[in-house]
Order: C-alpha cells, then structure tokens, then sequence
C-alpha cells in the first residue's frame, strides 16, 4: 500500500490540498478560491463556512481523484493565512462573526489611541511584534466589544478563539480539539515568544479572557484525530504552522542566516535567526520560525500586505490582462527604467513603514506610458518593496546572500530577473513551488517519522533555476531611489 502525506493550505484567496508521496514528491493537488467581503473601507472578511468547505471540497477531489483511502495518508498537515482572527462558540462551533483576515485595518483608531512608548515596548519585548491592526489581538477585542453578548459569553467561557488552523482543526474533530501551533500563536499579539506561553499582561492590555485560547503545542505534534466522517475513517493530524513559517520550512531554511521569501497575496521575507529571538531596530518583526522538541526558533520577517493582490487588482479591477500568466509576455520588451512607480499601498504599508493611512497611487505618468509600462510597474513594485525589506534587514546586521522564493508569482522569469537585479542577490527558485504545503507536509511527516530530522529535509531541496543580478550598481541604486522617492509621495 503507498501511502502519502496530505497537505491542507488555507490561504487569503484560495483553499488547497495537496498530495505528497514520503520522498516529499508532489503527487497531486486541488484549489479552490472563495469569496472575500469587504463591508466597510479598509474591513477585509471571509466566511468562517467558506473556509471550512472549500478545504473539505478540496480534499474529496483529491481522494477522489487519486483514489486514496484513508489509511494510505499517515499525517495530515494544516497550513493557514496567519493572524486572520475566528471567534466560536464552544457548545455549537458556530462563529459569532465572520473571520476578521489579517488585511483588515477596522482597528487602526484602536491602535493609535492605545499608542505610547511604553506599550510599543511592552508588546515588542513579549511578542517581537509592533502595534498594529495586522494582529489577531486588537480584531479579537473588536469582535467581544462589536458583536451583542459577545463579552458576556466569553466573560463566561463559553467562547473559543483561533487562528484559521485552530479552527479547522476544531472542525476537522468534530469540536474535540483547540489547540494551535507556536507559530501561529506567535502572531496573536498575545503570546509571549521568550516564556512561549499566553501572556497575562497582554491579555489585561487587549481586555481579552485566557479561557478563549487554545493550547500551544509545537510546530510538529498530535495535534488530533479526524473525525471519520471527512475521510472515511480517523486520520492524524501532526502538523500545523502558518503559511510564511510552513514555506520557511519547506524550503529547508533551518540554518541561521538562512532566507525565503514568499510571493502570495501578500509578500512575506524571513530570515532564521536560530535559537535566539533578535530583536530589529527597523521595524521588522522577530517571529517564530517553527519549534520542534519544545525548542523554538525564531526568525525576522519583513511583511508586505500586496504582491500577487496587486497583479489581482490589475486584472480584476483594472481588467488589463485576461489573467496574471499574460504580465511576463507583455513586459519583456519594456526597459526596467521607465520612469512610472506603482505604490500598491491600497491598505496601507507594512514593513518597515508600517503606515496603515497610506493609500495606492501610480506616479510618472507620461503621454506615451501604454498598459505595458503600468503591467511593469505593477511587477516591480514587488521587486521595490522586496528591496525595502532587504535594507532594513542590512541595517540590523542581516544579509542574506541567496534568497530561496516561491508563491504564485515566481512562475515570472521577469519579475525574479528583477528582484536579483535590484536586491543585487542570486534569486533561487525550487523545483517544488508548492514551498508553504510542502512544508507543512514536512512537518506531519517529522511527527509520524517519515523523516528522522531536520537534516534529512534539507537533502531533499532541489533548485530549479537561478537567477544571478546583471545590474550594475550606479543602475540599481538610481531605480531604487525614485522607488523610495514614490513611496514618499504616498505617505503625504
Ligand atoms: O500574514 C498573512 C499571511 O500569512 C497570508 O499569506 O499566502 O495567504 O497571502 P497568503
């Protein structure tokens, strides 16, 4: 009998599963995408049921599909969009309101009034995090301050809350299980990264109970067991870490110093920084990478809100292309230095600036800038806001010299040609893209004892292409300068 281990990627825009053999060959996987709702300028939310069927409809293709049983798969691994903020009740699992994702700023008046300099060092110090409406903390207040009786209930612990993988996890057992990973509770803006334990202070601070949390386990453990309604039978789940930690490890980063970055909705730079939570003076957030065996590592993440959203915008709203795939024709023949920026501050900036006012805006127009240029702009911008990170991560000491990258956008030649142009860094891209299920199939299969170590993993990464800088560094510097330039004129 073969037997497999099975990913479930719950991400911004769409759901996955995917099929990997215990070689950690990708064998087969389904998606599907869901709606996004947007009530209110700047609110972003998603259906708690959408995100729950979407993953199951997935799985059954899947199976279906492959013709698998359920005895064939050893481990189930969950992988989520992180910090996007779930609040049930624990008697019915019904959510009291639908999942405030991690894109949503309602609470940036909260976090301005609640602002000093001795909160900011409180919550940097206990969570590697800054005051920002990104967090699960501030969305978690919102919903037991916003939604009637929500308070009352939780005072009384009849509420449970959860990062999307909890509240999967709650599902997929039947209502048996809350617990999350040390990575997601990492992003909580609750959970102290040092202790690796739920902090009461940050509690007090965000006026939230204790009794909502889930448990803390590590990165790869047993986690629970389906109920055997979803796949015909009980099947384990040992492996749960938020999507940009699941690419960190699917890429094998498991030595210091060590970077990926992922191009998604969103764009997310980590580096590991081993066993030591480092602290960054430029506003870049210390993270958990993963822990294993109850030892934690950490790492520094660079988070931008629009990457593959941007290329969305310009072929869903703007309606310039039929779809993303078309961008790297159109592009090849526009020179890199044609003069128009495109800021895809559309909510906000993160970091390093983290200015969640800020809004999008296309600069240097001219009579002859044609859709190609505005395509071009739109590709770069994720070049620039790469090239951000990569500044801020130099001015704390950090420099990665290669940088391992997956994610939807990095099927584009052209826009890796550009992110090494302008990072002035080789740009490694893997064999397996599928970098964020990979890794949480990884971490499955360390629980169940497909893999022995960490050490094993790394053997198994294969380049498929490198991509070396051709720019010179007067060409760089210049490009970069009219980017920060832009950057400026959005944060008027
Ligand atoms: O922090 C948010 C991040 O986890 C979302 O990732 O891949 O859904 O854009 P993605």
């Amino acid at each position: 009998m073969t037997h497999y281990l099975l990913s479930l990627d719950q991400g911004t825009t769409s759901s996955r599963a995917v099929l990997f053999d215990t070689q950690g060959k990708l064998i087969a996987a389904e998606s599907e995408t869901f709606s996004q709702h947007y009530p209110q300028n700047g609110w972003v939310e998603h259906d708690p049921n959408d995100l729950l069927q979407t993953v199951l409809r997935c799985c059954k293709k899947l199976i279906e599909k492959q013709q698998i049983q359920y005895e064939q798969i050893l481990s189930i691994g969950i992988t989520n969009q992180r910090e996007t903020t779930l609040v049930w009740d624990r008697a019915t699992g019904t959510p009291l309101y639908n999942a405030i994702v991690w894109q949503d700023r309602r609470t940036t008046a909260f976090c301005e009034a609640l602002l000093s300099a001795e909160v900011s060092t409180l919550i940097a110090d206990k969570t590697g995090l800054l005051l920002d409406p990104y967090f699960s903390a501030t969305k978690i207040r919102w919903i037991l301050d916003n939604v009637p009786d929500a308070r009352a209930k939780a005072e009384r612990g009849e509420l449970a809350f959860g990062t999307v993988d909890c509240y999967l996890l709650w599902q997929l057992t039947a209502g048996k299980v809350h617990r999350t990973d040390a990575t997601n509770a990492s992003r909580t803006m609750l959970f102290n990264i040092h202790t690796q334990q739920w902090d009461s202070d940050l509690l007090a601070l965000f006026d939230i109970p204790a009794s909502m949390l889930p448990e803390v386990l590590d990165s790869s453990a047993p986690f629970g067991i389906t109920t055997a309604s979803i796949f015909g039978g009980e099947v384990a789940i040992g492996g749960m870490a938020g999507d940009q930690q699941a690419a960190l490890v699917g890429h094998a980063c498991f030595q210091q110093g060590m970077a990926k970055s992922t191009y998604g909705t969103g764009c997310f730079l980590m580096l590991n920084t081993g066993d030591k939570p480092l602290k960054s003076n430029n506003r870049l957030l210390t993270t958990v990478a993963y822990r294993l065996n109850g030892k934690p590592t950490y790492a520094i993440e660079g988070s931008i809100f629009m990457a593959g959203a941007t290329m969305q915008w310009i072929v869903e709203g703007l309606k310039l292309l039929r779809h993303a795939g078309e961008s790297e024709e159109m592009v090849k023949h526009v020179p890199l230095d044609h003069g128009v920026f495109l800021v895809p501050s559309f909510t906000g900036l993160g970091a390093p600036y983290w200015d969640p006012n800020a809004r999008g805006a296309i600069l240097g127009l001219t009579r002859d800038s044609g859709i190609d240029t505005i395509v071009a702009a739109a590709l770069q911008s994720v070049g620039y806001q790469t090239k951000d990170l990569q500044k801020a991560m130099e001015k704390d000491g950090l420099r990665p010299t290669v940088l391992r990258v997956d994610g939807g956008m990095v099927k584009n030649n052209w826009v890796l040609s550009f992110l090494a142009d302008i990072l002035g860094a080789v740009v490694e891209r893997p064999q397996i893209t599928e970098t964020t299920a990979l890794g949480a199939a990884y971490l499955a299969g360390l629980q169940c004892g497909v893999f022995a170590s960490t050490e094993e993993l790394a053997k198994l990464w294969v380049c498929e292409r490198r991509f070396e800088p051709k720019l010179d560094a007067a060409a760089r510097n210049c490009l970069y300068a009219k980017w920060q330039h832009a950057v400026a004129q959005v944060r008027l």
